[in-house]
């Protein structure tokens, strides 16, 4: 780590947390299990990215297709998110603030006054931004911007003229946040799966052959390396 420039720490960082399902099974275990291993690992790598400069952080924690899984399994994640975010004030001394991407309308109401209290009690840290995608969709989440901009013209104060990129980016979740520069995906899947669509754009992409209850701070530092070592252009030459 010590050779990295600091202009070539990525600024914001996405990951795709896969393999807990598969991580419990290898072992014989509930699929929860991998889940409650992945939720330690997750503040294991955010202190992780924040030790090495990183300013924003976004976590897929739950998408909008992942309601089609069993019940309990369901329950087990919002579980996991609730004790999470009870005992997010003792990690006050991180100084992270915590948002949370995603239509929140289909979540339980005691989850959502918990993001709430949180997002509103972490807004004035100082430090690095956590966003956790949850119940997020890329595409839904465009959806989501385009018709708060159809409702703005049809009240007249839009012109569709006026929509352009920047004012479709501005009504997405990641409002006013650096788009992300490098994308991680463990696991062995190739896919970015509806995370992040909009904003991904210029991304580099990595995927990683490692389950994400067994993803360390060494894998996020083989993955610095590798952002740092590709040549971006953004189209140009
Ligand atoms: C993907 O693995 C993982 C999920 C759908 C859930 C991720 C959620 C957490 C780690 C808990 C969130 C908690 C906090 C505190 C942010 P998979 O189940 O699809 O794995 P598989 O592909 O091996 O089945």
């Amino acid at each position: 780590m010590a050779e990295l420039e600091p202009n070539s720490v990525p600024r914001h960082i996405g990951i795709i947390m896969d393999g807990n399902g598969r991580w419990a099974k290898q072992r014989g275990l509930p699929r929860q299990a991998g889940h409650r291993r992945g939720a330690e690992v997750f503040k294991e790598i955010a202190r992780a990215c924040q030790a090495r400069g990183v300013q924003v952080l976004t976590m897929y924690a739950f998408s909008t297709e992942n309601w089609k899984r069993p019940k309990e399994e369901v329950q087990s994640i919002m579980d996991l998110l609730r004790r999470f975010l009870k005992d997010a004030k003792k990690y006050r001394k991180d100084n992270m603030k915590l948002r949370f991407l995603g239509d929140r309308a289909p979540l339980a109401p005691d989850l959502r006054a918990l993001m709430e209290e949180t997002e509103e009690g972490s807004a004035s840290n100082t430090g690095m931004t956590v966003n956790i995608a949850l119940n997020y969709g890329g595409r839904d989440e465009i959806v989501h911007a385009v018709r708060t901009l159809a409702q703005q013209v049809r009240e007249g104060t839009l012109n569709p003229e006026e929509i352009d990129e920047a004012e479709i980016s501005h009504h997405l979740y990641t409002a006013g946040q650096p788009d992300p520069d490098l994308i991680i995906r463990p696991s062995g899947e190739f896919r970015t799966s509806n995370f992040l669509l909009w904003q991904s754009a210029y991304a580099e992409l990595l995927f990683m052959d490692v389950l994400w209850p067994d993803f360390t701070p060494q894998h996020l530092d083989q993955a610095l390396e590798e952002y740092a070592r590709r040549n971006r252009r953004f189209g140009g030459i």
